[in-house]
């Protein structure tokens, strides 16, 4: 009895607002789901498609102005299979911990997300420190992590000119941190203290669901990391992770 008044208050806490993106949240995942099996259905085509201009290339007498045509088909081709590859790297679900090199994962998601960022004329810079030690930890789990922080960051460097930085620095003792900056629209003082609550989002329905931050910090602290973030309104914004080497 105890129990379920308790259940009825905290379902009666959800807003009409959260319901809504609840029921968007849920319809992506199930969207998701059929897209990996899509995804993984464009692989097979897409290795016919390359295989095949590739040998027709090899032909003798092909015409010029054919084997450009081919030359576009294929290195489209190719184009799209590693967007695919990528994609179904990401879904993967296999929580694994293992010894981790976050260079690599920096930069896979950083390749991965080249498209979203050149769609919003963003321009993306690397700085990798190449003395990073490995850490023991769930890969997917940082990619997820990257993928959230760099979502927002080009997001809010939709009005174009955007630059993003995204830096690692070994301490040289005990840890490791990652270092994202834009030079988006910032975040106001007044909400900087709530984008990592649960459901605080400033875009519209649809286009956030104000669970990023949320989860991402969760993420980060199952790590026994920390997340800081500072910005100015109008003048960009730092994320930064630090991941203890232990
Ligand atoms: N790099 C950023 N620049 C400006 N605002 C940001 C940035 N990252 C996060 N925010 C703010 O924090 C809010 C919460 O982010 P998040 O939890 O990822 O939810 P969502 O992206 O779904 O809105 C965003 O709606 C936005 O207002
Ligand atoms: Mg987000």
């Amino acid at each position: 009895m105890k129990d379920s008044a308790a259940r009825h208050s905290k379902d009666a806490a959800i807003t009409a607002d959260q319901l809504r993106q609840l029921a968007y949240n849920e319809k992506m995942a199930e969207l998701g789901k059929i897209s990996a099996g899509v995804v993984h259905e464009l692989n097979a085509p897409l290795s016919v498609i390359i295989s095949a201009t590739q040998m027709i290339m090899r032909e003798e007498g092909v015409p010029e102005a054919v084997l450009e045509m081919l030359e576009r088909i294929s290195s489209e081709a190719q184009r799209l299979s590693y967007l695919t590859k990528g994609l179904l790297n990401f879904s993967s679900h296999d929580d694994t911990i293992g010894e981790v090199d976050v260079n690599l994962t920096v930069a896979f998601v950083l390749d991965f997300l080249n498209f979203e960022a050149a769609r919003r004329g963003v321009t993306v810079l690397r700085q990798l420190d190449y003395t990073l030690p490995v850490i023991r930890l769930d890969a997917n789990l940082l990619k997820q992590i990257l993928l959230n922080i760099i979502m927002n960051a080009l997001q809010a460097m939709e009005n174009g000119g955007g630059k993003l930085l995204v830096e690692t620095i070994f301490s040289g003792t005990d840890d490791v941190s990652i270092i994202v900056t834009d030079n988006g629209s910032g975040i106001p003082a007044a909400s900087i203290d709530r984008i990592f609550d649960r459901y605080f989002t400033t875009k519209k329905p649809g286009e956030g669901t104000g669970l990023g931050l949320f989860v991402t910090k969760k993420l980060v602290e199952s790590m026994a990391g920390k997340i800081k973030v500072t910005s100015r309104n109008g003048g960009g914004t730092t994320f930064t992770i630090t991941l203890p080497l232990q």
